[in-house]
């Protein structure tokens, strides 16, 4: 025969195995531990025991509580177990994450980057100037006269106020004279804007990379030298560097120069980067004339000036067929120089 004690105990035991929720568990504990529970009140009874029986009773009752308290304790475990691995079940952590895509520099960027810093590394400092320019930066301070063909309004783009989008970076060759007197050493890149058909090789936006040298002594040597440093650097040592002559307004003598290496794709192929010369006297003397002093005094002062090709350069560098791909922002190309 077992103690009452024992069969509340299992009866106590038996509700909590079957309890389905925290609050079903919650109302079995109030029924058997509450202050009124079944089992506290056997702590009343205690005082009515014979003084035999209450170490006997004492320490069974102490034994069913602790056995009822444990058996609460283990179910309210497994419902917290269950709520949280219910909660991680909606999780489905099989699937993808969302993905964070970052972006990087577009190849022209690139390319600007990799020129000022082999510039830099020459003495270069950066220079700058607008876009939209007056004709007198971009024509007649460079010695370009009022016929000059590439004044028409078939090669230029005008705006309705008389200023135009500059046909190339020439301009912050004055921009940078007015503004500091000699010896002088920037470079400026950017873009330039010219009336072309839009095909593989002519974009009406193109850019370029400016340079100016002006000091004391300098000569088409000099000229020659550091381009043909910069161009080595650039594409590689085995670089091939030609020389041809042209015409320029703005500079006396003027030069083409070609580009040719086994390094790159298009290897046994001329390849035309840059156009250079030593800086018009005439463009000295309207700089100064802006400036208001002698300051450019082309008795004492020579220099040499040359306009990159940017888009060239980075076609060669990173072998890519068409001009067009660099403004049309599909990212299949874009990625590739990411
Ligand atoms: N501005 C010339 C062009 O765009 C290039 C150039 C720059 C030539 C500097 C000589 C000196 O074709």
């Amino acid at each position: 025969m077992s103690h009452p004690l024992e069969r509340l105990r299992d009866e106590a035991l038996r509700e909590i195995e079957s309890a389905t929720d925290d609050q079903a568990l919650e109302t079995t504990r109030v029924k058997y531990l509450g202050r009124s529970g079944s089992i506290s009140s056997w702590g009343e009874q205690m005082k009515v025991l014979a003084k035999e029986e209450k170490p006997v009773v004492g320490k069974l009752l102490n034994e069913v509580r602790n056995a009822v308290t444990a058996a609460i304790e283990t179910r309210n475990a497994q419902f917290r177990l269950q709520k949280e691995s219910g909660a991680l079940t909606k999780i489905d952590i099989s699937l993808p994450g969302t993905p964070h895509e970052i972006g990087s520099l577009h190849p022209l960027h690139q390319m600007h980057e990799r020129a000022i810093q082999i510039f830099r590394r020459m003495g270069f400092a950066l220079a700058e100037g607008p876009d939209i320019e007056t004709e007198w930066y971009c024509f007649d301070a460079l010695n370009t006269p009022p016929d000059h063909p590439a004044r028409n309004e078939q090669d230029t783009f005008y705006l309705s106020d008389g200023r135009l989008l500059r046909t190339h970076t020439s301009t912050v060759q004055i921009r940078a004279m007015k503004s500091a007197p000699p010896p002088l050493r920037v470079i400026a890149s950017g873009a330039a804007y010219r009336r072309d058909e839009l095909d593989a090789t002519h974009s009406p936006q193109f850019h370029q990379i400016e340079g100016l040298y002006v000091d004391e002594n300098v000569s088409v040597a000099d000229l020659k030298g550091e381009l043909e440093f910069f161009l080595r650097e650039l594409f590689g040592p085995g670089t091939e560097v030609q020389f041809r002559p042209h015409y320029f307004p703005f500079t006396e003598p003027s030069l083409e120069v070609y580009v040719r290496s086994k390094a790159l794709k298009r290897g046994e192929q001329w390849i035309e980067v840059a156009g250079c010369g030593m800086v018009h006297p005439a463009v000295f003397e309207a700089v100064n004339k802006a400036r208001g002093d002698k300051a450019y005094d082309p008795e004492k002062w020579s220099g040499y000036a040359f306009g990159l090709g940017m888009d060239r350069l980075a076609m060669i560098l990173f072998d890519i067929p068409d001009i067009r791909l660099f403004a049309q922002n599909d990212l299949r190309f874009l990625r590739q120089f990411a």
